[in-house]
């Protein structure tokens, strides 16, 4: 069935896999998408995201599933983890993997969902660093804080707040990381001018986000289904790279580029799972 709607038809999802970029939570999810609710991506975004944060653990178990822990983590790194931080991973990449967090830094994770890149960062920067998980969609902070509680964390908060305008002062983060979240967002260019607000002189970002090699189809643009999977809102990569140098930021390097759908022969083989890495200039 599909649902004719502002940004143009949502299409049932149908997919085994979880991380961004596939579906994570089945036609369910889509078809319980409202006109109502469609009056804004955000909205969307938040009810899908809010969907998966309540059957994290159920996607966990769920054998059949191929997770974006399986396809992006270390084996180490997910056995430091409860089920129901990695049923929730919805990233599309492994950021804090290669942030190089060090021991004492402020570290700040856009779009943290279930936790699982702050709950990493947390064990490197130690009992003298300290992590903060920002996220617009309160199921997604409840589930993070509860399994803040299960791994007894002490130096990890999670705040409700939007990439657009973090709740957080000016100069004052190590690291930013975040993993397949400014792709969902209308305001690419906002979410870089707050990074480089937030961070601290000499700082860093290491992001892994959804792009594209060429613009995508308009149908696809103005899809909610293919927004909330992160594919919707991927920017051009060198678009996506001017916005960041636009920003202030120095030494901007990829790191990663793979396709995300290496066998697909339309649109989707444009489609890219980047990793980047940049600072903002010392004083
Ligand atoms: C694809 S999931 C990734 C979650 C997490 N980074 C991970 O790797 O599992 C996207 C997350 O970003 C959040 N999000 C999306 N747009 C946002 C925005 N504009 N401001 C704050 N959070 C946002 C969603 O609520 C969701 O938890």
């Amino acid at each position: 069935m599909t649902t004719e709607n502002p940004f143009g038809t949502i299409t049932p999802i149908i997919s085994d896999a979880v991380s961004c970029g596939d579906s994570c939570c089945g036609d369910d999810m889509a078809s319980e998408i409202t006109h109502a609710q469609l009056d804004s991506i955000t909205a969307v975004v938040k009810h899908y995201y809010g969907n998966l944060a309540s059957s994290a653990a159920e996607l966990s178990a769920d054998a059949s599933r191929v997770k974006a822990t399986d396809k992006f983590y270390s084996e180490d790194q997910r056995d430091a983890l409860p089920d129901e931080v990695t049923g929730a991973s919805a990233g599309c990449g492994n950021p804090v993997g290669i942030a190089d967090s060090q021991r004492g830094e402020t570290v700040l994770d856009l779009g943290s969902g279930g936790g699982i890149d702050c709950f990493l960062a947390a064990r490197e920067v130690g009992n003298n660093g300290y992590v903060i998980g920002i996220d617009m969609t309160p199921r997604m902070i409840e589930l993070a804080q509860k399994n803040a509680a299960t791994l007894q964390t002490e130096n990890v908060v999670f705040k409700l707040g939007h990439i657009e305008s973090i709740p957080q002062p000016d100069n004052t983060v190590d690291l930013v990381l975040s993993n397949c979240v400014i792709a969902l967002s209308e305001h690419k260019d906002r979410v870089f001018y707050e990074i480089f607000r937030i961070l601290k002189p000499g700082g860093r970002f290491v992001i892994s986000d959804m792009v594209t090699s060429e613009a995508l189809p308009q149908d696809v643009q103005k899809s909610a289904a293919e927004w909330v999977e992160c594919v919707g809102g991927a920017a051009v990569l060198s678009e996506y790279l001017e916005l960041v140098e636009e920003s202030g930021f120095t030494d901007i390097d990829v790191v990663k580029e793979d396709r995300s759908r290496p066998d697909a022969e339309d649109w989707q083989s444009t489609l890219i799972n980047l990793t980047l890495r940049a600072y903002k200039p010392a004083e």
